[in-house]
């Protein structure tokens, strides 16, 4: 069967790298796309969000089945187009993607269905939200409602950045209409998981857990980002949270969604908080985590497109049971210079051959574009997931920074301690 793979980062680039090696895939096609992916099929220039062209598309080719990356193209209602023209789809309907689209319908959502998360309130009014944190200790969490690139989220020390942070977003609307109701949280102190679940809107098949790092420098100091790299396993995350995170979050999750009329498929990503108690819900997202991906794709055994397909058909019961790779998974994001607030795009990046020779390293594309020459640019913020399998998770680090040190690219930059937590204990 054809495959469309929707979107252009490094997750889009690591799901068609694994699904490019299925005997059941005839031809890998991906909207839009990037020069890695462009390496494994055919890119069309049709936007991640444009949900009529990307059915339309789908069905003149007879694309056999549609995988969502980003939570852009689920919120756009991508999953709903393509039902209309019959298009199997891995990845959530329009209403389905709520759960990550608005944190205030998630954050209701786990109240309705007993979900252990923080306490919480949402408001539109920034002198009713400023008189709540009145009586409050810090660190205060204020997050904007909507979709904002992962940097809709303040954890403030002292009232007057919770104030500005407020302001910010109600007022100046820093995320636009993202921002017109916000939340505040309680503050939830532990270490951070991100586990996946896949799901056909019945059934829920647990994949493994990954970490990444949040903050842009070494040290996990600076903004938060997207996730600057991530690791696989993590050692956080024993077989006892599994079973309580699937047990607690995941299935009540599927059972809530369904029993409201928002039957959820896809892959369901819980950013975990590890409390000593159990472990609470972050946030929800309705994508594989990015930078996480990369290295769950990197430790995957089994051919991904039969699993995926049977999602999409309600049919996960089936589907035999996933194998994963012992070893570990590294990956390091080489970021542009400026990165997150003002990455400087243009600059060229040589040395990937070099980088991709060192041993069990797989160097994903993530924000690149290529001139007609072939020379390889910066063209986002987040460039190259540099990956590495090891036989232990020290030796996958060394591989994945002996590649990072191949690479030759002024314009960038990557933190050298990626895995420091887990490499300390
Ligand atoms: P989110 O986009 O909701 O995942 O938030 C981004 C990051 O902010 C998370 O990965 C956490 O590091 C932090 N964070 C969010 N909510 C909380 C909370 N209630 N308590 C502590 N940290 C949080
Ligand atoms: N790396 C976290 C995310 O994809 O949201």
């Amino acid at each position: 069967m054809k495959i469309l793979i929707v979107g252009s980062g490094g997750r889009e680039h690591a799901l068609g790298w694994k699904l490019a090696q299925s005997p059941l895939v005839s031809e890998l096609i991906s909207a839009p796309g990037n020069p890695g992916l462009a390496e494994l099929g055919r890119t069309v220039a049709i936007k991640a969000d444009d949900a009529r062209e990307l059915a339309g598309f789908a069905m003149r080719e007879q694309v056999g089945l549609v995988v969502i990356g980003p939570e852009v193209a689920a919120a756009a209602g991508l999953a709903d187009s393509l039902a209309q023209v019959g298009v199997p789809c891995f990845g959530p309907s329009q209403a389905a993607a709520e759960l990550e689209s608005s944190k205030a319908f998630m954050k209701d959502f786990c109240g309705r269905h007993g979900i252990p998360t923080a306490g919480y309130k949402v408001f539109d009014d920034a002198i009713r939200a400023k008189a709540y944190l009145g009586d409050r200790e810090p660190p205060f969490v204020i997050k904007a409602d909507g979709l904002a690139g992962g940097k809709g989220v303040v954890i403030a020390e002292t009232r007057r950045d919770a104030d500005a942070a407020i302001d910010e977003i109600l007022f100046l609307r820093k995320f636009g209409t993202a921002g017109q109701r916000i939340v505040i949280e309680d503050f939830l102190p532990g270490e951070e998981a991100s586990f996946f679940a896949l799901c056909d809107g019945d059934t829920a098949i647990p994949l493994i857990a990954a970490q990444d790092h949040k903050r842009a420098y070494d040290g996990d100091k600076g903004p938060n980002t997207g996730g600057m790299g991530a690791y696989s396993p993590a050692p956080v995350f024993t077989d006892k949270v599994r079973d309580q995170t699937m047990e607690r979050i995941i299935l009540p999750t599927l059972r809530g969604m369904k029993e409201e009329g928002r039957p959820f498929i896809g892959v369901l990503f819980a950013g975990l908080m590890i409390t000593p108690d159990e472990p609470k819900l972050i946030e929800f997202n309705v994508r594989f985590g990015d930078p996480e991906c990369q290295t769950l794709m990197r430790r995957l055994r089994s051919d991904l497109a039969p699993v995926l397909l049977a999602a999409a058909k309600g049919e996960l019961a089936l589907a035999p049971a996933l194998e994963w790779d012992e070893r570990p998974a590294v990956t390091v994001v080489y970021a542009a210079q400026g990165y997150p607030d003002d990455p400087l795009t243009g600059s060229v990046i040589r040395g990937l051959g070099e980088a991709n020779a060192v041993q069990d390293v797989v160097v994903f594309h993530a924000g690149t574009r290529q001139d007609e020459d072939g020379t390889l640019r910066a063209a986002g913020g987040r460039v190259l997931n540099v990956t590495a399998t090891g036989e232990t998770l020290k030796d996958a680090v060394a591989k994945a920074y002996a590649a990072v040190n191949q690479i030759d690219w002024p314009g960038g930059f990557c933190r050298r301690d990626i895995a420091w937590r887990a490499l300390a204990k």
